[in-house]
């Protein structure tokens, strides 16, 4: 996230990109069409080439032309052939095998001929699947390729998973930090790519009137809902080892969360602000195992159907086990242990086949005293809301009472909105290229540090823990295309509160 927002944004330092899994899906679908919007906004340095990465023996040209029909399907913008051409036809590629040293020599010799031709920087962006993190760190390691001094840059960039639980993901944090210094490393969570989540912090602190309420004098509860229509479709290997809670909760979710809670940051840099969303994840209580279980609900979907789409049960999935206990919705309640939070409950759900794609941020203000209107007729309040909606309808909504028109005193709940499409026109994206961009110039801001996924692992592990002891006992089943469990409104019930409907509107 540029800091300096108002001013034109700046263009990076000559550049090489170079893609691990340049063949795979993410650079297909999003990296290869956020590169092309960031050229086509004049975003990319002049001096700036793509070295794709694959194991097996890659011809330039025809890899090339694969690239570009891809760009045609995913992009988001009408695609200029000059400008895709441009950016393509800088792409050379680079067979390497990652257990291989030879390979990493290899590569070195390559980014030392273009060297020559001063592109010096280097962006290794690993668009791998989990296992092949660590080789390619040790590669490049070994290669010397992370070195950087004042002539030249070198960054490293992965995406999530950043471990499958919090000795994982200390031991992958130690693999990383042992190859290169941790503002080097790029931790990708796509959540911090959408404007509304980047939105957040402008809102919370931009604005003179949202601090001061902001907190357990105030606010009732916070509710944090993603839930998804889409099912688990081709993904069944990966999300029957996952599910729900691991996919979705210590990345997403707490993205979110923290950007919600933290604290304000004494200065707009990397630093500041990851150091507040560090401090608000160490200050979420860690519950024990049987709290765990008594504050949270996991499900997993039934057939059903959503809209016109039939959906089928879950364990009928393609690579997922009959028997399966995986959970394809998660229900948690938390609890922020410091002053501003103190006795305000947050709580969280997302979910896979739900009646509606949905997200959101629900702050939920305490009621006004109702003593005023005894006399009258208005027998409750309807509930004061701030909703910050990142998808499908990104923008603010505020909730609040006001007076029916007529000679009698009746109260009815409106809503104030704010539509981010109404006000500005940004040119449709991927989400990523605020993300690409920012590790080009540099910028840390939007990406986990080391310290918060740790942090976020430890809140979820004695989920993680209590649910594999309860097995299948406990696993609440829910229909695709419902709003998720029944079991999910006791869990908000008992505090007698209820989750806001997810119904498309
Ligand atoms: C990914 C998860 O990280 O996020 C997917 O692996 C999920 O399972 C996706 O569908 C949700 O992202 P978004 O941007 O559609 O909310």
């Amino acid at each position: 996230m540029n800091s300096a927002a108002t001013t034109k944004p700046k263009v990076p330092d000559s550049c090489c990109f170079v893609i691990f899994g340049i063949t795979g899906d993410l650079t297909h679908r999003l990296v290869i069409p956020a590169l092309y919007n960031l050229a086509e906004s004049g975003l990319l340095p002049e001096e700036f080439c793509i070295v794709g990465v694959a194991r097996n023996e890659l011809d330039s040209q025809a890899l090339s032309a694969d690239l570009m029909k891809s760009l045609h399907r995913f992009a988001t913008r009408p695609v200029n052939k000059a400008i895709a051409d441009k950016l393509l036809g800088c792409l050379t590629t680079v067979q390497a095998d990652a257990s291989d040293p030879a390979s990493f020599t290899h590569l070195k010799n390559h980014l030392d001929g273009l060297a020559q031709d001063g592109i010096t920087n280097a962006l290794f962006y690993l668009a791998v699947p989990p296992t092949a993190f660590k080789p390619i760190c040790i590669g490049l390691g070994r290669a010397g390729l992370l070195k950087q001094d004042n002539t030249h840059w070198r960054r490293l960039v992965i995406e999530k998973p950043f471990g499958t639980d919090l000795e994982s993901a200390r031991t992958l944090n130690r693999d990383l930090l042992k190859i290169a210094s941790e503002h080097q490393i790029y931790r990708i969570d796509h959540y911090l790519g959408k404007e509304t989540v980047q939105n957040i912090l402008v809102l919370r602190f931009a604005n003179g009137m949202f601090e001061p309420i902001w907190n357990r004098n105030h606010v009732d509860h916070v509710q944090i809902t993603v839930s998804e229509t889409l099912d688990v479709g081709r993904r069944g290997s990966f999300y029957d080892a996952t599910g729900a809670l691991r996919d979705m909760v210590p990345n997403h979710l707490f993205q979110l969360l923290s950007l919600v809670a933290m604290e304000p940051p004494s200065r707009f840099d990397a630093h500041s602000v990851r150091s507040e969303k560090s401090n608000v994840l160490n200050a979420v209580q860690v519950q024990t195992e049987e709290e765990a279980l008594r504050n949270s609900v996991r499900g997993q979907y039934l057939g059903g159907t959503i809209g016109e789409r039939a959906v089928s049960d879950y364990r009928k999935t393609d690579k997922v086990s009959p028997q399966s206990v995986t959970e394809t919705y998660a229900a948690l309640k938390l609890t922020i242990d410091n002053w501003r939070w103190a006795g305000v409950p947050f709580y969280l759900r997302t979910g896979k086949s739900l009646t509606a794609k949905r997200t959101e941020v629900a702050v939920r203000f305490k009621d006004a005293p109702l003593s005023m209107f005894r006399a009258t007729e208005v027998e409750r309040l309807s509930q004061n809301y701030f909703v910050i909606g990142v998808e499908p309808n990104e923008g603010v909504t505020l909730q609040f009472n006001t007076k029916v028109p007529g000679p009698s005193v009746t109260v009815d709940g409106v809503e104030m909105k704010f539509r981010y499409k109404d006000h500005f026109k940004a040119a449709p994206s991927t989400g990523y290229e605020t993300l690409i961009y920012d590790c080009m110039i540099g910028d840390n801001i939007l990406f986990q540090r080391a310290d918060s996924v740790e942090a976020g692992w430890r809140i979820v592990q004695p989920f993680i823990e209590a649910w594999k002891k309860a097995g299948g006992h406990g696993l609440a089943m829910y229909k695709a295309g419902s709003e998720g469990p029944k079991e999910a409104n006791d869990l908000i019930g008992r505090d007698g509160r209820r989750w806001r409907s997810i119904e498309p509107a």
